[in-house]
């Protein structure tokens, strides 16, 4: 939901903005627009353009790259379309401040219709551009100052944002604030940054400071200022990102997303790694912070996370005997839920920003709930608000469609139900537990080396117009991954469906020749045999079946197999889902679409 990015240095600031820009455009991708500033008192430079950051890019001129210090935006529309004029920077009435925004000013209506009484001019449709003219008029009540100005701006606005902000007055500043949205700064010598994340930058510094909730950063190009929104002038955290920057950048593959897929097997394991030994023991020293005198846990999270809850639930529940409930965070606090003590709420973010997520998390905390959660982006808002967290180490994931994010969150709640259930399960089962995690990345570089033929099949189901996903146990989650996967980057319906759920309803949409992908439990599963039969259903209404099976069985029925390696039951959803990714990866490319950054989306959600 946008992308911000400032460099104040010595070095041309268009270059690192744009290249900063370019790495964050996964965040919104529907205009892009830069302010620099030129020397004391000189205009601003300022380009903005609708589309793609390729088109501001165009019509970029030279006088740009004098400049040393500037900040860009790439914007994912929410109050006004995407226009030259809605997008970002937003200017001051004269033209000497700029200023952009990642989040909603929920209160933009009565503060720009008190702008108007005064006399502004507005000249977009955005929420953003109140805050130029507020700012504005605070820097001519603080005597020229910038940082106080934001400081008093930021108090009259609701909602959730990350601004930045640059006066020509002070060439070398740039002022940032936060509040439920992300900013972080990176460290430079003789140059600074800020920027929604360490992507941005990573190219130039691995020193990074955290913010705080309503904080406000003073950065030029030899200090970094952080205070509050009194004033008081606070230390932020420093940490060290611990990727390069080959690991935001596509690295031969076509696509991120593709990359990323291919991470997978490494991704796995990095997750895993010190955290668990054949004998299937767990250590999780992140859980020390925790009390764990658990009666109920409580999954919140949004999207593929969502998926990745339902599909733990079913580990934790067996494994540890303690219940689970999985819910959409953006659902959660609008129903008041009732939560004892004892509820262990667990939130799951890939970005650690998604606003749902976030805000769920939040009114858990203000009923009592203890807050453990699973993420991937270091030093984000969701963990930072959390009483532990276990960090998934996928490695940035920039590709709008969540993958290997997906796989080690799995991965992550399947370790957190061994650390509870230690005492609950027979040591020989602990140690083929451990034994089958282990094993997987390997097990998913198996299925990753029939890709060929995956595109192959894939090919087949072109002008398909629905594509079901059935599933039973864990393979029902496993399914509704499928389906949203199919969604956003096919853009084609897709609906996942529970096997024993289809006479209920669904199985009036099969039609001679609608694609069925069906997920098939193993041998030995309870409900193999009642899969079979739903498969039989469908089968004899005339669907095409791709069955999702492993080796252990002898498939008559099908019309596609797709073959993956046999893995402990509760542990398939890690191996069966990686074909489904790539059935809609190819399906993209197969109807043109733009796989890294499907229509309509943007990866980190940072609006309710
Ligand atoms: O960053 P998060 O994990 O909190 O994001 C949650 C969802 O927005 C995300 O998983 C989304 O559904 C993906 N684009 C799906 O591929």
């Amino acid at each position: 939901m946008c992308g911000i990015v400032g460099y104040t240095g010595g070095k041309s600031a268009i270059s690192l903005v744009v290249a900063g820009l370019r790495r964050l455009e996964y965040r919104g991708y529907d205009s892009a627009g830069v302010a620099l500033t030129d020397g004391q008192g000189a205009p601003l430079l300022v380009e903005k353009r609708a589309g793609k950051l390729a088109n501001l890019e165009a019509a970029l001129t030279s006088t740009f790259s004098q400049s040393t210090s500037g900040i860009g935006h790439t914007r994912w529309a929410t109050h006004g379309g995407p226009t030259d004029s809605n997008a970002h920077p937003h200017l001051s009435g004269d033209g000497k401040l700029a200023v952009i925004h990642n989040g909603i000013i929920e209160n933009y209506i009565e503060l720009k219709e008190e702008l108007l009484k005064k006399g502004h001019k507005f000249y977009s449709e955005t929420d953003t551009e109140s805050v130029a003219h507020l700012l504005s008029d605070a820097v001519a009540d603080s005597g020229g100052d910038l940082a106080t100005a934001m400081r008093n701006v930021c108090k009259k606005l609701k909602g959730s944002f990350t601004l930045l902000a640059v006066h020509s007055d002070n060439p070398e500043i740039i002022v940032g604030a936060r509040r439920n949205s992300p900013l972080v700064v990176g460290v430079g010598d003789g140059e600074n940054f800020l920027a929604s994340d360490v992507s941005a930058f990573i190219s130039s510094t691995k020193r990074a400071l955290e913010l705080g909730q309503d904080e406000v950063v003073v950065v030029t190009p030899n200090s970094i200022l952080v205070v509050d929104l009194e004033g008081n002038v606070l230390t932020p955290k420093e940490y060290e990102i611990t990727w390069d920057a080959a690991a935001a950048e596509r690295g031969g593959f076509a696509h991120f997303m593709l990359k990323e897929i291919f991470e997978q097997p490494k991704a796995i394991s990095d997750t895993l790694l010190g955290r668990i030994d054949e004998t299937g023991v767990v250590r999780l020293p992140e859980l020390d912070l925790l009390n764990l005198d658990v009666e109920r846990i409580l999954i919140l999270a949004c999207g593929t996370a969502y998926h990745a809850g339902l599909i733990g639930k079913y580990a934790i529940e067996t494994w540890s005997q303690i219940a689970c409930d999985v819910e959409l965070a953006s659902e959660f606090r609008y129903r008041r839920p009732v939560l004892s003590p004892k509820t262990l709420v667990i939130t799951i973010s890939q970005s650690g920003e998604t606003m749902d997520t976030l805000m769920a998390l939040r009114y858990a905390k203000s009923l009592g709930a203890k807050a453990l959660s699973i993420c991937n982006t270091h030093g984000s808002t969701i963990p930072r608000e959390s009483d532990a967290v276990i960090y998934t180490h996928g490695g940035p994931e920039i590709a709008v469609a969540s993958t290997k994010a997906l796989l080690t969150q799995i991965i992550a709640l399947h370790l957190f139900a061994l650390h509870l259930s230690v005492k609950k399960l027979s040591p020989s089962d602990l140690e083929k537990i451990g034994n089958e995690l282990l094993a997987l990345p390997s097990k998913v570089e198996q299925v990753l080396e029939t890709i060929e033929a995956l595109r192959e099949m894939t090919r087949g189901f072109k002008d398909a117009t629905s594509v079901l996903f059935l599933g039973r146990h864990v393979g029902f989650p496993s399914a509704l991954e499928g389906a949203l996967k199919l969604k956003e980057l096919a853009y084609m319906h897709a609906e996942g469906f529970a096997g024993g759920e289809l006479k209920h309803g669904p199985i009036a949409l099969i039609e001679e020749g609608t694609p069925v992908i069906a997920i098939m439990p193993p041998v030995g599963s309870e409900i193999r045999e009642k899969m079979a039969s739903n498969i039989q259903e469908v089968k004899a209404r005339g669907a095409r079946i791709i069955l999702v099976a492993d080796t252990s069985i002898d498939i008559a029925s099908a019309d596609h197999v797709i073959r993956v390696p046999e893995t402990h039951e509760l542990l398939q959803p890690i191996i069966s889902i990686v074909p489904l990714q790539v059935f809609a990866y190819e399906m993209a490319l197969l109807r043109g679409n733009d796989v890294d950054q499907p229509r309509n989306l943007a990866k980190s959600v940072t609006v309710e």
